[in-house]
């Protein structure tokens, strides 16, 4: 997809604070903005523009060399913590504050631009940060396009917020942005009561990692703009295994709001080397390496006894001498504390800085600096610990380098009047394809769990009950990690309801609407269901719109248990007994326990937290107008006893009855991969493979050669529409010994396509070692050998195919499945 892009027009613009933006017809001057805030400070302008470190023609390394050379011990801590804007600026070197830390998960968590520029003229005040769906919506897409498109999105709007001085989203507006964003958040969804399972895109590593590494390649690197610099920097988190809030867990993982102790502070992850390599790695792995992220966060908690942030084997074994990566590591906010405070993995502050500094973790984001009593834990104790011996001014120097890479690489040692990045315009924040995008993300995102009866779409001229405790919600949807979404007040037009948006829809083309509340999300209170059931015995359908909100799960927040709450479930009984056409929509974060509904109901969409548009774009799905969308679940959705079944605090992934769908035996409601389609009927067939038979000549074939397995997918329906197709293997030859034998099925391709009706299409999926590899119980990788079932499916239809594996590594299929193919 084409997003619009700011280009100069070098002959023609004025230094510095000439704007020019290509909007999809017209150019645009922007000058008179100039006035309206400063741009913020650069390094290397005179008389600070002699130095080594400012020369461009100079290597890197060179560059970064000189000015580490340059710096006392002292002034080094200064470059090694984050949000400490407006603090940090080093003037005798002229090296101005540059604040680490933003957030831009699911759009750049900031205030709104303090300017409106109308042609050319400054009308007021500006653009609010585009906000999309939370990543627990946009992992059903299934969307590769999108989350790349999205990424370039929210790096292109932290850059035109950041250009002018726009303060992260805090109710005192400090500090003002960085260029680092601190997301995405690619921790799987490991377990159900997980507080921060929204902000995740899944509970399957390879879709995470997918995920990761698009939405990075996006923010990162805007190559149509400038392919020298980074436009933003993504700084994956929690590496790793950050999987728990709290903040009631007893150690032996029962929830006791009484005596429960373990938060994500605290926690101990006890992880085997076969989960870690094949479960909480992969996806990290994928965006370091194929999305190039430049930035990751180690996690509050302790892994097999040692802190993230002062675990050596992670962050220089696997990250930096396996993965060969480049770029910064950081804290999660109070990390150091935690080390020492919450796992007593150290006695005093110099030592703690010493072993995180020797495990690397560069960056220190320590507990808001600019407004708290002490300066962080870096700048108060690394120039001691240094001169005690804990550390040495090399280890320092290290860090120094690491995080000074990343202001070089974003270009703010360079000159920046050839900088289109340096050039953005504050119009780009908000502006109409960036709005689309966001929306048709929402549509995309959708899962349609259900549906009995064909109860959607919904018939124009039904009569609708609306009814629910989020019917007329305005932040719920959001989500959270949120930018200011709307400049004053939400219900002024900006966040539309979707009550509202039902009414838009049905005052043109459908019937009457009623609606109430009847209940609130929790409580008690069934005051008001009389109301709410009194409307639905009159309506054709009702659409019941439920599920959480931030009061039940969030950071800091698990939940003990998964249950749809009572008394949405009492009302729903209520309601089902005097109109049984029920369509039931979710908003959540981690998915729901639906046992007590499910029977009650004809159709369930999942929604997730869908961000500000869910209102304009949920009638017009449920209606099947100009909605073409619909996605597939990305986790499983298990019956509400799993929580008595699997222990919280266990992060073995085999341990009956297994977690998610690659190890889970039982028959959960619904499955990884389900989603259905109102509007049309998709049909999968085998069409073809140039994996060589496993016959006499097969040895012959290189390893090397590309295999892979293709189904033609066909629109049997009148819609046109998108379906998502996803290819999974499992080994059935593996040793019971191993922890690998357990694995159920692994997801290992997908791909989001757009069908006309009666139209077809080829989708293949290639098949490789490295696709298909797993680990032995040493946490060595490791591609089994033997035999292997292929499935690609559409979460219904189901095409398969068996391969094998030799000794050798040679990957051959069993039988020829097409005379044709064999030569
Ligand atoms: C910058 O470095 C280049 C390459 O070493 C050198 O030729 C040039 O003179 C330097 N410029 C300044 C202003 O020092
Ligand atoms: C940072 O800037 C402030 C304000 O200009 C100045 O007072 C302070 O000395 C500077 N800090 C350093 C270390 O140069
Ligand atoms: C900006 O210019 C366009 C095209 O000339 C015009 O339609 C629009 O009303 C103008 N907007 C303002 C705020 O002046
Ligand atoms: C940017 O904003 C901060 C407050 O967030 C302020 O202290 C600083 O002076 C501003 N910088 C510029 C260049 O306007
Ligand atoms: C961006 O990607 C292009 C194409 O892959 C590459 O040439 C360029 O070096 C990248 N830029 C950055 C800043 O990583
Ligand atoms: C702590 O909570 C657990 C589980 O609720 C309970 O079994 C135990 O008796 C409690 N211990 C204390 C000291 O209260
Ligand atoms: C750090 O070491 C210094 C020097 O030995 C000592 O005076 C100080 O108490 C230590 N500080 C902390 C917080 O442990
Ligand atoms: C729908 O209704 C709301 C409020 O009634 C209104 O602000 C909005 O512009 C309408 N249209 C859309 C497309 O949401
Ligand atoms: C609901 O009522 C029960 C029984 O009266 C009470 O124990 C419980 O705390 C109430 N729940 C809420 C959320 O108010
Ligand atoms: C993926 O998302 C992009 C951006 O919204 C959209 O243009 C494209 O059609 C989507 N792909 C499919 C197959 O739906």
């Amino acid at each position: 997809m084409d997003l619009p892009i700011v280009r100069l027009d070098y002959a023609k613009r004025q230094p510095l604070l000439a704007w020019r933006f290509l909007s999809i017809f017209v150019w645009v001057d922007i000058v008179a903005i100039s006035v309206a805030f400063n741009l913020p400070s650069r390094a290397c302008v005179f008389p600070h523009n002699g130095y080594p470190f400012c020369n461009s023609s100079l290597p890197l390394d060179e560059r970064i060399d000189d000015l580490i050379s340059r710096l006392n011990l002292e002034e080094k801590p200064w470059l090694l913590t984050a949000r400490y804007s407006p603090k940090g600026n080093i003037s005798r070197l002229g090296i101005p504050e540059y604040d680490w830390g933003a957030n831009c998960m699911h759009g750049v968590q900031s205030r709104c631009s303090p300017v409106r520029i109308e042609n050319g003229t400054v009308v007021g005040g500006g653009q609010c940060p585009t906000s999309f769906p939370n990543a627990n919506s946009l992992g059903s897409t299934f969307n590769k396009t999108l989350w790349k498109a999205m990424g370039t999105v929210i790096g292109l709007e932290l850059r035109a917020l950041w250009l002018q001085n726009v303060s992260e989203n805090t109710p005192d507006r400090t500090p003002h942005l960085g260029l680092d964003c601190w997301s995405p958040n690619i921790n799987i969804q490991r377990d159900p009561r997980w507080g921060r399972n929204l902000e995740s895109p899944s509970e399957d590593p390879f879709l995470c990692g997918v995920y990761g590494t698009m939405h990075t390649l996006g923010l990162q690197n805007n190559s149509k703009l400038d392919h020298r610099y980074l436009q933003a920097v993504a700084t994956l988190k929690h590496f790793d295994a950050n999987s728990i809030e709290g903040p009631f867990w007893t150690p032996t993982g029962e929830w006791s709001a009484r005596n429960g102790s373990i938060t994500r502070h605290n926690t101990n992850a006890i992880i085997s080397s076969y989960d870690m390599t094949t479960t909480y790695l992969p996806a990290f792995a994928m965006a370091v390496q194929k999305g190039g992220a430049a930035g990751i966060m180690c996690s509050f908690n302790r892994i097999n006894g040692v802190p993230s942030c002062a675990n050596e084997w992670l962050l220089q074994k696997v990250l930096r001498s396996d993965w060969k990566f480049r770029g910064y590591v950081t804290s999660d906010t109070g990390g150091l504390d935690d080390i020492r405070n919450a796992h007593h993995y150290t006695a005093d502050w110099n030592e703690t800085v010493a072993v995180a500094l020797r495990a690397g973790c560069d960056i220190e984001s320590a507990m808001w600096t600019a407004r708290g009593e002490n300066d962080g834990r870096y700048i108060d104790h690394i120039p001691n610990a240094v001169r005690l011996g804990l550390v040495s001014e090399a280890d320092v120097d290290r860090a120094v380098r690491n995080a000074l890479e990343i202001r070089f690489r974003l270009g703010l040692f360079d000159p920046v009047e050839d900088q289109p990045l340096w050039n953005i315009s504050p119009e780009i924040v908000q502006s109409e394809p960036h709005v689309q995008l966001a929306k048709e993300a929402t549509a995309q995102s959708l899962v349609l769990l259900k549906n009995d009866n064909n109860i959607v779409p919904i018939a124009p001229t039904n009569t609708i009950a609306l009814i629910g405790p989020h019917i007329h919600d305005r932040s719920t949807i959001l989500g959270n990690y949120l930018g200011e979404v709307c400049r004053g007040d939400k219900s002024n037009g900006c966040v539309t309801s979707i009550y509202e948006g039902f009414g838009n829809v049905t005052e043109s083309v459908a019937g009457p609407l009623l609606a109430a509340e009847g209940c609130h999300v929790m409580g008690n209170d069934t005051s008001r269901f009389d109301e709410a059931v009194g409307i639905a015995s009159t309506a054709d359908t009702v659409v019941f719109v439920g599920g959480l909100d931030g009061g039940l799960e969030g950071e800091d927040k698990d939940r003990p248990d998964i249950r749809l709450p009572l008394i949405q479930q009492k009302l729903l009984h209520k309601i089902a007994r005097v109109n049984p056409r029920v369509i039931l929509v979710l908003l959540h974060g981690g998915m729901i326990g639906l046992d007590g509904v499910i029977d009650q109901v004809q159709a369930i969409v999942s929604m997730g937290y869908p961000g500000p548009y869910a209102g304009t774009v949920l009638p017009k799905a449920l209606y099947g107008i100009e909605n073409r969308a619909w996605g597939k679940t990305a986790i499983t959705w298990y019956h509400d006893e799993i929580t008595e079944k699997t222990n919280m605090l266990n992060f073995d992934m085999g341990r009956s009855p297994g977690r998610t769908y690659r190890y889970y035996n039982g028959n959960p409601n619904f499955r990884f991969g389900h989603g259905l389609n109102p509007l049309t009927k998709f049909e999968l067939n085998f069409a073809s493979s140039n994996l060589p038979a496993c016959s006499a000549n097969f040895v012959l074939r290189s390893t090397h050669s590309t295999f892979d397995i293709s189904v033609s997918v066909a629109n049997k329906g009148v819609k046109a529409a998108d379906e998502v197709v996803m290819c999974y293997f499992v080994p059935l030859d593996i040793p019971r010994s191993e922890p690998a034998s357990k694995l159920r099925e692994q997801l290992f391709g997908f791909e989001r396509i757009h069908l006309d009706p009666g139209a077809s299409t080829i989708v293949s999926f290639p098949i490789s070692e490295d696709a298909l590899r797993l680990a032995d119980y040493v946490g060595t990788p490791l591609t089994f050998s033997g035999q292997y079932l292929l499935s690609v499916t559409n979460g219904l239809d189901i095409v398969q195919q068996t391969i094998f594996v030799t000794k050798e590594g040679i990957i051959c299929r069993d039988v020829p499945v097409l005379e044709s193919s064999e030569h």
